[in-house]
């Protein structure tokens, strides 16, 4: 809780690309909850420094995903936008909360072992303490709630256990923050796996839409979406995975229900249902596209809202911080 409302906190990794998936199952909803919370989202531009990544190109990804943000339409003037990287009190409270996680707990995290089993030749420090990092990202904050995907609920736990045995030891520091687990919110599947979760880091670019995917691309890869063999076309998430999916899809970018996209498919076949659903997607990409190609040539602009963002962050951080550091007895400085 920060001033009279409740904070919900959020952060990505600049890794791979922004999909239709996490457009459609997060930044939708996250745009929804911009007027009732004190929102905070980051580029977790530190995390991504766990694995290997190219200098240049990096700096380009997330200057990109921060303009993409910008053009799904989260607002500065609404939410605080920022680079992790930018506000220091991050690396400065995971020092602190390092000296309150044991070793057993982070090393035992799914995303550690995962990791460290395929990048076996960097199982750096830092892979081991990245839930650290992010358990002072959510901290810092007095996050309220955190939007996750099963994959970082583990993380989240962590967070919580780090923040209540510290509130225990002390006194009450932090908020121990919540899943946010949001009421609807499209889980959208790979085009070619559709068993599969449709992910930025999926090694072919065909199972996922790129949100910056110009639309021959979209169009080619719906057409070449896995689909069944039966030619029907209804939901049945079991049995009919690809065909679900792209109904979810149709469905979720046209405000429609399942059902009523269903019925616009009587006596039709898959190539009319791929060919609508991408029709449907590059429209409801085309403003966001158009946003972005905009942004990405004004640095200046960009510049300005991400420092903006980051002294704001800075701000209610650095209290947070010097609380803790009162706390464990340091010296005030
Ligand atoms: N680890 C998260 C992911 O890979 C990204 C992240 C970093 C995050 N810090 C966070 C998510 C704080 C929520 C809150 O998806």
């Amino acid at each position: 809780m920060l001033g009279d409302k409740k904070v919900v906190y959020s952060a990505v990794q600049p890794t791979g690309c922004i999909t239709l998936g996490n457009f459609l199952g997060a930044i939708n909803n996250w745009l929804k909850m911009t007027d009732d919370f004190l929102s905070i989202f980051a580029i977790a531009d530190l995390h991504a420094l766990t694995v290997r990544q190219n200098p240049a190109e990096y700096r380009q990804r997330a200057m990109s995903f921060f303009a993409q943000y910008l053009a799904c339409g989260l607002d500065p003037s609404k939410s605080i936008l920022y680079f992790q990287s930018h506000v220091p009190q991050h690396a400065e409270l995971t020092w602190i909360l390092n000296c309150f996680t044991y070793v057993g707990e982070t090393g035992r995290m799914t995303q550690f072992k995962d990791k460290s089993a395929k990048h076996a030749d960097n199982i750096n420090m830092g892979l081991m303490d990245y839930p650290v990092l992010m358990a002072s990202d959510i901290l810092l904050y007095q996050a309220d709630y955190v939007p996750v995907g099963v994959d970082q609920k583990q993380h989240l736990e962590l967070t919580r256990d780090i923040a209540i045995r510290f509130n225990n030891l002390y006194s009450p520091t932090f908020t121990v923050p919540e899943p946010y687990i949001a009421k609807q919110g499209a889980k959208i599947f790979s085009l070619q796996q559709p068993g599969q979760k449709m992910s930025k880091s999926d090694p072919d670019p065909n199972g996922y839409i790129n949100l910056i995917d110009p639309p021959d691309v979209i169009a080619r890869k719906f057409k070449r979406a896995v689909t069944d063999c039966d030619g029907k076309i209804i939901f049945d998430e079991e049995n009919k995975p690809g065909v679900s999916n792209l109904l979810t899809i149709l469905a979720t970018v046209t405000d429609r229900t399942v059902d009523s996209v269903i019925s616009d498919f009587e006596g039709k076949g898959y190539a009319e249902l791929k060919q609508a659903v991408a029709d449907a997607v590059i429209e409801k990409l085309r403003p966001i596209q158009e946003n972005y190609n905009r942004l990405v040539k004004d640095k200046a602009y960009l510049t300005e809202v991400y420092k903006d963002g980051a002294q704001k962050a800075a701000k209610i951080a650095s209290r947070t911080l010097s609380k803790v550091y009162r706390k464990v007895g340091l010296v005030e400085g």
